[in-house]
């Protein structure tokens, strides 16, 4: 796969899966576009990027924010000429807790981020796509989106939220040269799951049926193949990047009719 001289833009890359599509953006010859809250992170791997001989400008985002959101792609056709490619990546939102404690205004704040970030980053990124014949846009969800997950009812609201949105995106512009997907990871080993510990890393790995939890980059050679034309023809699609969780159940173990599991049985 190669971008060269393609132009992608990445909302949420100063940390994480979206830092990590970033600079595999940048290693396929793309120009990049990163854009986050946190200016000291984001400009950090920007600079990696440069260092490395690639192309990209950071710039402060908040993508909940309607005028933020157009001057993040403003500066890429700016600074760049055009856009080809857009991952909207950018999460926020309470911690885990059951329905009924959780702060109807920490609720806002997740779906401002996810739903109303993901409406703004397309509503932006595709008039901007359109001005130079189209281009391909992927919108992070998660497994959660695509089934529940206890304790995260903003998070769960807010990725199913966005996998509807990808799929209007993806019917509004399918006959007019812009394709939109969703990818839906299940656990990735990020600053979240490093910051949780040992226990934490096993148990979210076990939770799958791989029995491990996916890297980074895993997620970013996803995104790349969805934005290339090796996807010429993909649109409005649910990518699950999860290990197989999706597919069902895998229990640690399971027990056979008449043979009991009780330690020492036969
Ligand atoms: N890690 C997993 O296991 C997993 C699994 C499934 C899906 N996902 C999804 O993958 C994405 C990345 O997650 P991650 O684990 O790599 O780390 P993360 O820290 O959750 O990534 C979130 C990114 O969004 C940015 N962000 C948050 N609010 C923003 C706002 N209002 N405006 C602009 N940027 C904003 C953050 O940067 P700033 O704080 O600098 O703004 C950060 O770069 C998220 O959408 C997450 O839901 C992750």
């Amino acid at each position: 796969m190669t971008f060269e001289g393609k132009v992608a833009l990445v909302a949420g890359a100063s940390r994480g899966i979206g830092a990590e599509t970033a600079r595999a953006f940048a290693r396929a010859g793309a120009a990049v576009v990163l854009g986050a809250r946190d200016e000291k992170a984001l400009g950090a791997v920007a600079g990696e990027i440069r260092a490395e001989g690639g192309r990209a400008v950071a710039v402060r985002t908040d993508v909940g924010d309607a005028a933020s959101s157009e001057a993040l792609v403003r500066r890429a056709l700016e600074e760049f000429g055009r856009l080809d490619a857009a991952f909207n990546n950018a999460t926020d939102g309470p911690l885990p807790a059951p329905l009924a404690e959780i702060d109807p205004e920490e609720f806002d704040r997740g779906i401002r981020t996810n739903v109303r970030g993901t409406f703004l980053g397309m509503r932006f990124q595709i008039p901007a796509m359109l001005r130079t014949g189209g281009g391909a846009i992927v919108n992070m969800a998660s497994v959660a989106g695509v089934q529940a997950t206890a304790g995260l009812a903003a998070y769960v609201a807010g990725k199913a939220g966005i996998i509807g949105l990808t799929k209007v995106a993806a019917l509004d512009y399918a006959d007019r040269g812009v394709r939109v997907n969703v990818v839906a990871p299940g656990p990735i080993l990020t600053h979240h799951l490093e910051a949780a510990g040992e226990e934490a890393r096993r148990l979210a790995g076990l939770a799958t049926p791989m029995r491990r939890t996916g890297r980074p980059h895993e997620v970013a050679d996803a995104v790349l193949w969805l934005c290339s034309e090796g996807s010429s023809f993909v649109t409005g699609a649910v990518i699950p990047i999860d290990g197989g969780q999706y597919a069902g159940n895998k229990p640690p173990r399971m027990y056979r009719q008449g043979h009991s599991m009780e330690p020492g049985a036969a």
